[in-house]
């Protein structure tokens, strides 16, 4: 695979990782994960970004480099907008074969440089405004733009061709198969893929994104170069208004529906509140069991969806546990704006239920209505109950709107 000219300056570097399971140990990756560098080739070369050793990108990252007459050797600077190790990993072999090269990140990039890759020399740090002239009128333009995806990131940004290295922001699951541009890749799986890379791994940092676009306002892109995933260029101000969109927890009208249930009947609870909002009118309805469904996905739907209706019978007094790793990461990464339902089960002293009433307290989401606690086995008491829940959270989530009044439902005993 060759690099890929995406400017008159600017050459796209990619690795496919396809057989690894896990991003970060812990984010199922089924379609796999790119992991991009960029060259800035004018008088001076600048390489943005690098990558771990992981199934063999760094020795792609040098034939890519090598097809576009650029040797790792004689690289003037290595910009590390971000130091996770998925893309800073391997770069103290990078320094052994080019001991010169200038390594540029901001003060807390530099240290971390320092501390986990023992490197001293030839580092710069740079801040906000500081700029790199490469010759030729090529010029990159730093501004910090912490905990994007951590403390130490920043983004540089093209002043003549405008375009943005955008670190983590903007980036997504999913191998690019060929593409490079987003014009030559299926943009609806991406929209999914990187909804579900943003909720699960910089979703925490919604509100340094919006600082974030505070500071690019106004500054025209033409490119984003992002460091996992296709470039954008064809979509540049559509990926921006969804990043826009989701750090300030703006969902879409429709409802995630999980549950915890060992033996069915939390499950029966789940179904008939699909059920009654689908006859409310509600048409984006997602029903997961959380035994089933990674939490990744989990995450992904509550942050696509502003409905969010949970549901767990009862496990040694408390929720069910993947349940409840589920509201704690929650809290962990302080979601805001829900619209919440509750409803599970009690066998002899409950624990489910009380304890999802005690975390909805915590987590602060509007409750549409009291939660439904059944005792066993749902009854026709239940189920009028649970029709309450969903009619409150149809009129919540459709407006006056499409929202139809509560039909007539049988509950099945
Ligand atoms: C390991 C285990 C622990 C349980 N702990 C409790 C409990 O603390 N309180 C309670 O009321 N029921 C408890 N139960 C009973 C469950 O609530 C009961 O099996 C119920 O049917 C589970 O709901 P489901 O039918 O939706 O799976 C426990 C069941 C199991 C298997
Ligand atoms: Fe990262
Ligand atoms: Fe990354």
């Amino acid at each position: 695979m060759d690099a890929k000219k995406i400017s008159e300056h600017v050459y796209a570097i990619h690795a496919d990782i396809c057989s690894t399971a896990l991003f970060e140990g812990i984010w199922p990756i089924p379609s796999g994960v790119t992991l991009n560098s960029y060259v800035v080739k004018s008088e001076k070369t600048a390489l943005i970004d690098f990558m771990r050793d992981w199934e063999d990108a760094p020795s792609k990252l040098e034939a890519q480099c090598r097809s576009i007459g650029v040797s790792l050797h004689k690289i003037d600077y290595l910009i590390l907008n971000h130091l996770e190790p998925d893309h800073a990993g391997h770069i103290r072999m990078f320094k052994e074969m080019n001991p010169g090269v200038e390594i540029i990140a901001t003060k807390k990039g530099i240290n971390l440089v320092r501390n986990f890759f023992k490197i001293q020399d030839n580092l710069r740090e740079v801040k906000t405004g500081d700029t790199l002239d490469l010759g030729g009128g090529i010029v990159l333009s730093f501004m910090e733009t912490p905990n994007i995806h951590w403390p130490e990131t920043m983004m540089s940004y093209e002043i003549s061709e405008q375009i943005l290295f955008s670190g983590d922001a903007f980036g997504t699951f999913g191998t690019i198969n060929g593409g490079v541009l987003d014009s030559q890749t299926r943009l609806e799986f991406y929209k999914d893929e990187m909804r579900r890379y943003y909720s699960n791994i910089v979703g925490k940092y919604s509100s340094m994104v919006q600082k974030a676009f505070a500071k690019v306002a106004g500054v025209p892109i033409q490119m984003i170069c992002s460091l996992h995933g296709p470039v954008w260029k064809d979509h540049v101000a559509e990926v921006i208004s969804m990043y826009d969109r989701w750090s300030r927890y703006e969902a879409e009208p429709g409802v995630m529906i999980a549950y915890a249930s060992m033996y069915g009947n939390t499950a029966r609870m789940a179904d008939h509140i699909a059920m009654l909002m689908a006859q409310k009118g509600v048409r984006d309805i997602v029903v997961h069991d959380v035994s089933k469904t990674h939490i990744s996905y989990l995450i992904n739907d509550i942050w696509k969806y502003r409905g969010v209706i949970l549901g767990s019978c009862a496990y040694n007094s408390e929720m069910f546990p993947p349940m409840e790793a589920l509201c704690r990461d929650m809290v962990h990464m302080q979601v805001k704006n829900k619209t919440l339902g509750l409803f599970g089960g009690y066998s002899w002293n409950g624990g489910g239920v009380r304890n999802l009433c005690k975390w909805a307290e915590e987590i602060g989401w509007e409750q549409v209505a009291p939660a439904v606690e059944m005792h066993g086995r749902p009854t026709a008491e239940k189920y009028a109950a649970c029709e309450e829940l969903a009619s409150a959270m149809a009129a919540k989530l459709l407006g006056g709107e499409g929202y139809k009044p509560a039909e007539p439902c049988t509950p099945v005993e």
